[in-house]
């Protein structure tokens, strides 16, 4: 099959490699047929992402159609249209079993495409592990496109803004307006948000989180600007979704008394230094860490089937994976009005 390998910084290659082939009669394959590139697919494309294996595949969120079965998985059978989770877990546990994979008690944290050990989606073929649990069919009513933006970014949005504790009436900020950042402003006017402070470097997806009714605000103007909104008290709940020394400060000098701040941008820092007296004066409470995507899923599929959240919006473009390292040049350089780049096979 042909798929997209990491070789270094910033070097992607659409080459050759073996097809995938079931490790175990709980696997499935699945012939990929859209897959999309991830913020953090873009932290491994600038050198220092999540091993130092080269030559892998990249990439962990697609769509497809199942091929093949082991004789262990009872859920599927081939010509199964279905979206794979980005979050994978043994699907045996009870941390699994309830959807909480990054809870799995055998497997914790594994997903496609970091690393030579579970490869990448962006490709024409994918084996999923255990894959009773770590894939679904394509609900009715949801679109290819929606499924696919399910697979992760849009579960990891709806996951952030739960994680800063949302209510009615709650005033929030959101730093960070990446597809995840722009569907997490969307999940917060949903949860009750009365006000969302939008904030990002780039004119254009500031104007994004305008359109979907936040105040959009630069980074270095953020902080002011709330302290004079809010009279100095700051907002109630925070989301993060950069993963940056800088990003995550912020986030902090945003938080008000009691606040919460919700960080799901993949941290870069080895070396953060926490602001811990203040965030003790202040009571906070702050969160970190990644989406079990299944967990989010229940809730997710109605609110898109009921066209309340239209996650496919936030497609840029779509390109044949065989364009994969033109695509993940144009994301990265978010260029050409780059949000969400799909490819497709
Ligand atoms: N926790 C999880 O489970 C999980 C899952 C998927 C992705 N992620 C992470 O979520 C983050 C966002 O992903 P995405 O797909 O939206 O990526 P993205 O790269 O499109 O979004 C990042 C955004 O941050 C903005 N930004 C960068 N520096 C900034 C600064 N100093 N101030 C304000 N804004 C700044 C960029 O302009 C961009 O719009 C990434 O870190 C990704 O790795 C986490
Ligand atoms: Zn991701
Ligand atoms: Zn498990």
């Amino acid at each position: 099959m042909k798929a997209l390998r990491y070789y270094g910084a910033r070097d992607i290659r659409y080459e050759a490699m073996e097809d995938p082939t079931p490790q175990s009669p709980r696997d499935a394959i699945v012939k990929v047929t859209a897959c999309a590139i991830c913020g953090s697919d873009l932290h491994i494309y600038h050198g220092h992402g999540f091993s130092e294996d080269v030559g892998y595949c990249v990439g962990h969120e697609a769509v497809g159609e199942v091929v093949e079965v082991g004789s262990a998985v009872s859920r599927f059978r081939p010509g199964d249209q279905v979206m794979i989770s980005a979050a994978v877990g043994c699907g045996a546990c009870a941390p699994c079993r309830a959807g909480v994979v990054n809870k799995c008690e055998t497997n914790s944290g594994s997903c496609y495409g970091l690393s030579a050990a579970l490869q990448g989606c962006q490709a024409e073929a994918v084996r999923v592990p255990a894959a009773d649990g770590n894939m679904a069919l394509i609900p009715d009513g949801i679109s290819a496109d929606q499924a696919l933006m399910m697979t992760d970014s849009l579960a990891t949005a709806w996951f952030g803004a739960r994680q800063a504790d949302i209510a009615p009436g709650s005033s929030v900020a959101v730093v960070g307006l990446g597809p995840i950042g722009l569907m997490a402003v969307e999940a917060a006017f949903i949860m009750g948000a009365a006000v969302v402070y939008a904030i990002d470097l780039v004119p254009e997806r500031r104007a994004l989180a305008t359109a979907a009714g936040a105040i959009a605000l630069d980074p270095e103007a953020a902080a002011d600007h709330i302290k004079e909104a809010t009279k100095g008290r700051m907002v109630d709940c925070v989301v993060e979704a950069v993963g940056v020394d800088a990003t995550i400060s912020l986030a902090l000098r945003l938080a008000a008394r009691r606040a919460t701040v919700s960080v799901i941008g993949v941290a870069q820092s080895r070396k953060f230094t926490f602001p811990m007296s203040r965030a003790f004066g202040q009571g906070l409470t702050f969160r970190i860490g990644t989406c079990s995507v299944p967990e989010e899923w229940p809730a997710l599929i109605p609110l898109v089937q009921s066209g309340r959240l239209k996650p496919e919006r936030y497609i840029s473009h779509k390109m044949p994976l065989s364009e994969g390292a033109r695509a993940y040049e144009l994301f990265d350089a978010r260029a050409e009005g780059a949000l969400k780049m799909v490819l497709t096979i």
